[in-house]
């Protein structure tokens, strides 16, 4: 049966990806022949030395960078061939970006900081505020809307930068070190609303430095000088086996809330 079925088309394509840097009569290969494809809702951790790539990679994947040469299909589409206002749409509509540093903008609060993205998408102001707010109850923070950046904790603020990164609904979140600025227990936060957001079918891509952090996700990438070094499997059998029943669990919920709304 399971051969009939030919199975989800890939979210990311990367074929023979590079990207030099020519710094006077020094080429830098910051990214030397990069092959991946990625599939949705996989959950990626990207590893590996200072200088390897990782971020090469992410503003590569995430349309923030263009490659030197190499071909990149996003959701079917040639990237390659876009050109600025293409890549700006394909971005807007495809990815949500978490920085190591937030970037979040100190002087709105976090409805505002929120909803950013749907007014470079053209959304309608009431609208907008809808989604903003259900973005920020989806990260635990209906009780922080009001609140400046400097007015919340620092794993408060990675969860608006995520609320904001998934505002749009893309189809990939990018996050790369997301709880390099937190502490550990607020890290593992982050890293818990990451896993619940993976369970709910999203497609995750994160560079860490950590290996704890790393075995939070299902595939581990390693590079190294621009170059993939490996590429694994991470087996969570029990946590996979709770997200499959958590979501048959909701589509029974679902049905009974239909039924009952007949
Ligand atoms: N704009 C640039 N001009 C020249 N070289 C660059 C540029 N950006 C990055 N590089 C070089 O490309 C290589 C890869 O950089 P990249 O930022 O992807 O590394 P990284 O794996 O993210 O490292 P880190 O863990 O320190 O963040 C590095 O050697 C870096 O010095
Ligand atoms: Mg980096």
């Amino acid at each position: 049966m399971e051969s009939s079925n030919p199975g989800p088309e890939p979210i990311i394509q990367l074929h023979d990806i590079r990207k030099i840097y020519q710094m006077g009569s020094q080429e830098v290969r910051a990214l030397d022949g990069v092959t991946v494809t990625v599939y949705p809702n996989e959950y990626v951790a990207i590893m590996g030395p200072s200088g390897s790539g990782k971020s090469t990679m992410m503003n590569i994947i995430g349309c923030l960078d263009i490659p030197t040469s190499g071909r990149y299909v996003l959701n079917g589409a040639e990237v390659s061939e876009m050109d600025d206002n293409e890549l700006a749409a394909a971005r807007n509509r495809e990815i949500g970006f978490v920085f190591q540093t937030f970037n979040l903008l100190p002087r709105v609060d976090c409805l505002r900081n929120v909803e950013l993205p749907l007014i470079y998408a053209g959304i309608p102001r009431s609208r907008r505020r809808e989604m903003a707010e259900i973005s920020l109850a989806n990260v635990g923070l209906a009780d922080r809307m009001d609140h400046k950046p400097n007015e919340l904790s620092g794993g408060q603020r990675q969860r608006v930068s995520i609320a904001r990164a998934l505002v749009n609904n893309p189809s990939i979140l990018l996050a790369d070190e997301p709880t390099g600025n937190l502490d550990t227990k607020t890290g593992e936060e982050i890293l818990d609303l990451f896993e619940s957001l993976y369970a709910k079918g999203n497609t995750i891509i994160v560079v860490t430095h950590e290996e704890y952090i790393a075995l939070h996700a299902r595939r581990i990438i390693r590079l190294r000088d621009g170059k993939i070094e490996s590429d694994e499997r991470v087996d969570r059998p029990d946590l996979d086996q709770k997200i499959r029943d958590a979501a048959k669990k909701r589509a029974e919920d679902e049905t009974v809330e239909n039924a009952s709304n007949l």
